[in-house]
C-alpha cells in the first residue's frame, strides 16, 4: 500500500513510518520539522517538508492518491497550548481537518488517527475503557478532541473508515528529551548530563507508560485490520515516577540525585487506561515490561551520545 504518515519525522511517527516500511509498504513522510528531525526518517521513506496546515497540503494529498493515511503530525505542548490555543487548534483542528476533507476527496481507503486520553481529563473510573466521559481540561485536549469528533462525523456521514487511537504517555527511543512532556526522556537526559531532574510532588503520581514498538505494532495492526472507531492503547498499568526513577537509576547503574518541587496544579493523581476493547477486536497486546523498555531507551541514548 502506499501509505502517507504525517509526523513521521517525530518521535512516534518515526517508529509507525519504520514498521510499515517493514511489514514491505510504500511510505510517504510529511513533516515540517518543527518538533521533529530529518534523521528521524526512516531510510526507505519519501521525506516531504510541508506543514499540514498549508493549502499546498491538501493538494499534495488528492494528488497522490494514497491507499492509507497515519495522521501523527500535531502540537502537543501543553503549556504552549494554554498560552497560545489558536496555534493548537490551528495544526490540531484546522490540520486534521484539511487532512480528512483530502483524504475523502481522494477516496483513501484507511485513516488512522493519533489522539490521547488527555481528552479524558480527570480520570473518575480507572482503568479508563472508552465509554469514560470525555471532559478535556486543556486546550490540547480539547483539539485532539475536536479532532475525533470530525473523525465521527467522516465515518458516520461519509462510510470512511478511520481508527482513531488514544494512547496515554508513550515513551521509548527517539523521544525528544527537550519537550515538556515524557517524563522518562527528560529524567534520563538529565541523568546522562548530570544534572538533577525536579519530581514534582513526591512522585507518588501514576501514569500508564507504554512503549513506543508497542504503539507501532498497534497502527500496523489498525492498518492490516481497517480498524474503524475509538480505542484506548495503553498498558492498563500504572507506574509512579517514583518507579520511573528507579527503573531508570538500575538501568544506569547508579544512584542519581533528584531534587523534589512543589506539585503542579491540576496535575493528576493517578492515570490508566483499559485496552481491552481493542484486544477484543484485534488481538493486540502490549508486550514491553516497563523495566525493559527503559532499560532499552537507556540502551539508546548512551548509543545516540556516542554516534
Ligand atoms: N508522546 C506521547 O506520550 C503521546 C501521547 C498521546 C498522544 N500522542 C500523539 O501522538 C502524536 C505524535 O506525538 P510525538 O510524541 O511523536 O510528538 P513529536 O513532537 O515527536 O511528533 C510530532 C511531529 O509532528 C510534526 N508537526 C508538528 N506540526 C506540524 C505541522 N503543522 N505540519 C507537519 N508536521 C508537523 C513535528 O515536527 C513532529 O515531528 C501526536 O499527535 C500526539 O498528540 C503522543
Amino acid at each position: 500500500m502506499k501509505i502517507l504518515v504525517t509526523g513521521g519525522a517525530g518521535f512516534i511517527g518515526s517508529h509507525v513510518a519504520e514498521a510499515y516500511l517493514n511489514a514491505g509498504h510504500d511510505v510517504v513522510v510529511v513533516d515540517d520539522l518543527s518538533m521533529g528531525f530529518r534523521q528521524n526518517v526512516p531510510g526507505g521513506a519519501r521525506f516531504v517538508e510541508m506543514s499540514i496546515t498549508s493549502d499546498a497540503f491538501t493538494e499534495f494529498v488528492i494528488g497522490e492518491r494514497f491507499d492509507a493515511i497515519n495522521h501523527h503530525a500535531a502540537h502537543m505542548e501543553l503549556r504552549v497550548s494554554v498560552d497560545k490555543p489558536v496555534h493548537d487548534a490551528t495544526i490540531n483542528v484546522l490540520g486534521s481537518l484539511r487532512l480528512l476533507e483530502a483524504a475523502r476527496t481522494s477516496s483513501v481507503g484507511q485513516i488512522i488517527l493519533a489522539s490521547t486520553t488527555a481528552v479524558l481529563g480527570e480520570f473518575v473510573d480507572l482503568p479508563a475503557t472508552e465509554a469514560h466521559p470525555v471532559r478535556p481540561i486543556a486546550p490540547y485536549g480539547v483539539s485532539k478532541r475536536a479532532m475525533e469528533l470530525y473523525a465521527d462525523y467522516e465515518r458516520i456521514t461519509h462510510g470512511m473508515s478511520i481508527a482513531t487511537l488514544r494512547y496515554t504517555n508513550v515513551y521509548g527511543p527517539r523521544q525528544n528529551p527537550n519537550g515538556e512532556s515524557g517524563v522518562i526522556a527528560i529524567f534520563l537526559e538529565k541523568f546522562l548530563k548530570g544534572a538533577v531532574p525536579t519530581i514534582h510532588g513526591d512522585g507518588s503520581q501514576e501514569r500508564d507508560y507504554v512503549h513506543v514498538h508497542d504503539v507501532a505494532k498497534a497502527n500496523l495492526i489498525a492498518l492490516e485490520q481497517r480498524v474503524s472507531g475509538t480505542y484506548h492503547i495503553c498498558r492498563n498499568s500504572a507506574a509512579s515516577v517514583n518507579d520511573v526513577v528507579a527503573a531508570l537509576r538500575a538501568a544506569l547503574g547508579n544512584q542519581n540525585d533528584v531534587h523534589h518541587g512543589p506539585a503542579k496544579a491540576g496535575d493528576p493523581a493517578r492515570t490508566r487506561g483499559s485496552h481491552d476493547a481493542f484486544t477484543s477486536f484485534t488481538g493486540w497486546r502490549p508486550q514491553i515490561e516497563l523495566a525493559d523498555g527503559i532499560s532499552q531507551t537507556v540502551d539508546w541514548f548512551l548509543q545516540r551520545g556516542r554516534t
